[in-house]
């Protein structure tokens, strides 16, 4: 089966973000999420990326009109139906994201693939919410969508050969590089090398090694990455750091993975997500 129609489930800076891509490379896509204010956000967000690209000539007004038209804006899961491939991303919740499995499975056409774009979580697990275990399959973008090469493929348990294959051959037509991740191992290849990174950056900082600008920099300097691990995972998310650590604290069972004090206060503190720049620094003292 070509796939064609992508169903996008989830419209925040992933689902948003992988959304365009597939548009811009030419596949049509359904955008949803349980509000459409969501959808109309990154709807809203692509526009002004794409008004950039024709200000510079990148691409032109025809174009970027036809990408946005390519995109079907909905809330639920019933227009999922007719899509040929979908991809989870929603919170990472192991419980919720199980669930929409179990409904994408009621309602997508049996030759239809199911893929999770989560950050760590076992595809065995939300493949078994299915009945189609062999169709799912792990395809972990990174953050932002548009500018990162790299799609992990990752295996369940009962993934096919034919799944790994298709989903592999989407990412190359969405522009991104594939690698296959043999097994179904928490944070597969990149956010297991990226967590370690985060905590000990953390702990540096807690131990009063040095300062939270200090690591910053020596770390994009002395390793050429383009943003320091405080910055990214201000970027990325706090959030996301600290559950990804606990959910491999729980998953290892190794307390190498637990998530440092600092990360754990700023949690309790309320202090989520993007930006929360300072709190890094309160919470060191
Ligand atoms: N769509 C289309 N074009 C876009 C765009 C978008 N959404 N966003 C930016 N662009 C364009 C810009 O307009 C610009 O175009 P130009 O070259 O013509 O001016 C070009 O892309 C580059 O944009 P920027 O100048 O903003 O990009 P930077 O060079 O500053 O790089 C960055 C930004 C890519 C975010 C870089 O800082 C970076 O690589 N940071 C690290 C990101 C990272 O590590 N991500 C992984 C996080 S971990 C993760 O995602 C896993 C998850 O599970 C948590």
């Amino acid at each position: 089966m070509e796939i064609r129609k992508i169903g996008v489930l989830g419209a925040g800076a992933m689902g948003g973000g992988i959304a365009q891509v597939a548009a811009q490379t030419g596949f049509d896509v359904i955008l949803s999420d349980v509000d459409l204010a969501y959808v109309d956000r990154a709807i809203g967000k692509m526009d002004s990326f794409l008004a950039k690209s024709v200000a510079k000539s990148k691409i032109s007004a025809a174009e970027k009109d036809a990408v946005l038209g390519r995109i079907e804006r909905t809330t639920g899961l019933d227009s999922f139906a007719d899509a040929d491939f979908v991809i989870e991303a929603i919170i990472e919740d192991l419980n919720i994201k199980k669930e929409a499995f179990s409904k994408l499975d009621g309602i997508c056409k049996p030759e239809a693939y199911l893929t999770t774009n989560t950050s760590s979580m076992s595809i065995t697990l939300l493949a078994a919410a299915t009945k189609r275990p062999d169709k799912v399959v792990g395809m972990h973008f990174f953050n932002p969508p548009p500018l990162m090469r790299l799609v992990e493929v990752i295996r369940g348990y009962s993934t096919s050969d034919e799944t790994v294959r298709v989903a592999s051959g989407v990412a190359a037509k969405m522009g991104k590089t594939a690698v296959e991740v043999k097994k179904d191992s928490p944070g597969f290849i990149v956010n297991r090398i990226l967590m370690a990174q985060f905590i000990e950056a953390i702990k540096l900082l807690e131990e009063g090694v040095s300062s939270m600008e200090d690591i910053d920099q020596a770390v994009k300097l002395g390793l050429n990455y383009p943003m320091g691990p405080f910055e990214l995972q201000d970027y990325a998310g706090v959030d996301i750091g600290y559950h990804v650590a606990n959910y491999f604290c729980e998953e290892f069972k190794d307390s190498r993975w637990n998530p440092p004090l600092v990360l754990k206060n700023l949690m309790r503190a309320g202090r989520l997500g993007r930006k929360t720049g300072a709190g890094w620094f309160d919470y060191s003292k």
